[in-house]
């Protein structure tokens, strides 16, 4: 039996802070997850849209050591970043808090120990890695090693991110403490265990009978991890950076961060209730409360499982109604990966696409990882701009607003007869708000977005077949109901689309001084009364060139090559020489006096070099990297004592010393101050 919906706690999953977002996270989770809610608002329901920082674990630690600042900078630092793409992005959490505030810390302290009153946990001695150096546990990406399987020397202890393989520390060969060198011992340590074992039954029914609704790839996930078996999971780790473990037996320790962070749920609802003076209860205890989780689809287990197992082992909490999780995006054909910087950043976009937050919206909305992974292109990107949101709903309600100042000085029109023409249009509208919000109702957000354009394209051809333009001389009556009907689309617009496009509509009903109406009001055509007056049209959407996209796509490609450059080894050491060997060479600074491009050579530049013993000329493979005029007074390394050896007809007197990087580009050897010329090396 269905029970009946009051309100709604809809989460989205926290991101980490230690990183900015990009488009990867907008698509799979917040995009969906705010179009979902404002939805729910337009339908005036009542709802808690809820989110944060997760600021504990690993994945920050390893951050601020990579960086050399505490994990409190780091997380300061993220957060705030983050916060503030969201709100740019127009995605309306209704509180975007964050983990390490007081009350998560309550929060998730007080939740263990009543699990851990209840008698839930086992509490279990195991052997861990430990760094006898720095006196500490080793999660296992702090330890690095040698891949079993590939040979790659920088493998983590639970992956080897070269050829992926899935590992455990003592897989490594010569595994070693990232945070010491030293190599790690086994040590007992003791830890707290959700017995999800004992929860499998109740998963079972709860999940394979009661949830075949939730979409085919959670429901997929689910089953294939309850029918592998469940095994008890340590919800405590020895680290110094997380919620302490509130008990006098654990000092040292912290709870795991997946314990903590879906806790963050509940922390960040307390947060909003307090700041507004609302009760958070009866948004996580009423059973009349539905709960969703938007996630990605790395998130399943956490929030399917082990999250559920938790509130269900607590007692006193609902538990989630629907997980609408999203499979991955990836860009240009390639998984988007932080590290390798081979991401789209939502802030460096809003910088280089100002104010166009709602095309991004609109095309990532388009192409959601709803049901498989997806590909982001910048040429498709641009073809959603230009084919749909320019050409169909933004010329749509320009031509509408454009006729209506044309022909009644931007007043709307009073509608006369309707005939079958109108009669379509008018029964198209009446449908399309209940498919919108099927569709939206079942996380389907790609359909909901083409159903909500089907009306811009209903739009278009009404005003393409009526051709208004040509009747306004011969039919001036007829026009008015044309222009009046059209009018009404554009306002229908504006609350069908706005879930979407929120910035986009929100012009729109500027343009059309129209307030912002509920869903309810969808479908009528008398939403603007005759005689209304309407602001002068703008453009709601602007073409973007082929140049725009397409330095997109270099700046991509750079950092490809960027990428692989860095990935590249660098050449293994040559063989021994004794040093009289190295003696017999005689390295001087000189000065570049002349430079000139060698005929017929891309790579060769010819130079006059005061060595300080003589003034002689030394061809130079450099000319790709360097113009000639602008290493005129550089000081270089050179070898003077190489023998003259003859290139392209012209006898070179020595050699050049350069450094070469990992993508082939050269830099000169110099002294890192000046010094006289002849100056020995060595
Ligand atoms: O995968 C992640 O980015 C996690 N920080 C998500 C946490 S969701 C929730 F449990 F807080
Ligand atoms: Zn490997």
């Amino acid at each position: 039996m269905s029970k009946t919906t009051k309100r709604y706690t809809v989460t989205a999953a926290l991101p980490y802070a230690n990183g900015p977002v990009h488009i990867g996270h907008l698509a799979g989770v917040y995009v969906p997850a705010d179009i979902y809610v404002r939805y729910l608002r337009s339908r005036q329901r009542e709802v808690a849209f809820v989110c944060g920082s997760d600021e504990h674990g690993v994945p920050i630690t390893i951050r601020a050591q990579k960086e050399g600042v505490s994990p409190q900078q780091v997380v300061d630092k993220y957060h705030s970043i983050i916060r503030d793409s969201f709100r740019d992005f127009g995605i309306s959490f209704d509180i975007y808090s964050r983990t390490s505030a007081p009350v998560h810390h309550q929060t998730a302290s007080d939740f263990f120990t009543k699990l851990q009153k209840d008698g839930v946990f086992e509490v279990k001695e195991s052997e861990q890695y430990y760094d006898e150096k720095a006196g500490q546990f080793l999660a296992d990406r702090y330890i690095k090693g040698t891949c079993p399987n590939c040979g790659y020397t920088e493998a983590y202890g639970d992956q080897c991110e070269s050829c992926g393989t899935s590992l455990s520390p003592s897989d490594l060969i010569d595994p070693r403490s990232m945070l010491s060198g030293a190599k790690p011992v086994l040590r007992n340590t003791t830890h707290w265990y959700l017995p999800l074992n004992q929860y499998e039954k109740w998963l079972r029914e709860w999940i394979l009978e009661g949830h075949k609704d939730w979409k085919s790839n959670v429901y997929g996930q689910c089953k294939s991890w309850i029918e592998q078996g469940l095994q008890p999971r340590a919800v405590t780790r020895d680290l110094d950076w997380g919620v302490p473990v509130p008990l006098p037996e654990a000092e040292g320790k912290v709870l795991y961060v997946w314990f903590d962070a879906p806790i963050g749920y509940i922390s960040a609802t307390k947060d909003w209730a307090e700041q507004t003076g609302k009760n958070w209860e009866p948004y996580w205890k009423d059973e009349e409360t539905k709960l969703v989780h938007f996630i990605g689809k790395d998130n399943i287990v956490f929030h399917c499982i082990i999250f559920p197992a938790m509130l269900k082992a607590h007692g006193d909490f609902i538990l989630p109604e629907n997980v609408p999780a999203n499979e991955f995006l990836n860009l240009e054909g390639n998984k988007i990966s932080t590290s390798r910087n081979w991401a789209v950043w939502l802030h460096e976009y809003l910088a280089e696409f100002p104010e166009k937050q709602d095309v991004l919206r609109y095309a990532l909305c388009a192409n959601a990882p709803e049901t498989k992974d997806n590909d982001f292109t910048w040429k498709d990107f641009q073809a959603k701009n230009n084919n749909e949101l320019v050409a169909i709903l933004g010329n749509f309600v320009n031509r509408a607003l454009v006729l209506t100042h044309k022909y009644y000085e931007g007043k709307v029109p009073a509608a006369g007869e309707f005939f079958d023409i109108d009669e379509e249009v008018k029964e198209k509208l009446r449908k399309l708000p209940n498919q919108v919000a099927e569709s939206i109702e079942q996380y389907k957000f790609r359909e909901a977005l083409n159903s909500m354009m089907e009306l811009a394209r209903a739009g278009n051809k009404y005003l393409a077949d009526t051709e208004p333009w040509k009747l306004i001389k011969e039919n001036p009556e007829r026009v008015k109901t044309i222009m009046n009907l059209s009018l009404q689309l554009a306002a229908n617009l504006s609350i069908l689309a706005e879930p979407f496009l929120p910035f986009s509509m929100e012009k729109l009903r500027n343009m059309l001084q129209l307030e912002k109406l509920d869903w309810k009001e969808a479908g009528r055509t008398d939403i603007l009364a005759a005689g209304h007056q309407l602001e002068a049209a703008q453009l709601l959407f602007e073409k973007i060139e082929d140049q725009v996209v397409e330095n997109q796509v270099k700046k991509l490609e750079e950092t490809k090559a960027a990428n692989e450059a860095a990935n590249t080894p660098v050449a293994p050491s040559k063989a021994e020489v004794v040093f009289d060997d190295f003696m017999k060479m005689d390295i001087r600074i000189g000065t570049i006096l002349e430079a000139e491009r060698v005929k017929k050579s891309k790579k060769l530049l010819k130079l006059k070099v005061d060595t300080g013993i003589d003034q002689r000329t030394i061809l130079s493979g450099i000319a790709q990297y360097f113009e000639p005029e602008a290493i005129i007074g550089q000081q270089v390394s050179v070898l003077v004592n190489l023998a003259p050896r003859p290139i392209m007809g012209i006898e070179s007197q020595g050699m050049i010393l350069m450094a070469e990087d990992k993508d082939g580009s050269l830099a000169f050897m110099k002294p890192g101050k000046p010094v006289a010329n002849g100056s020995g090396v060595s």
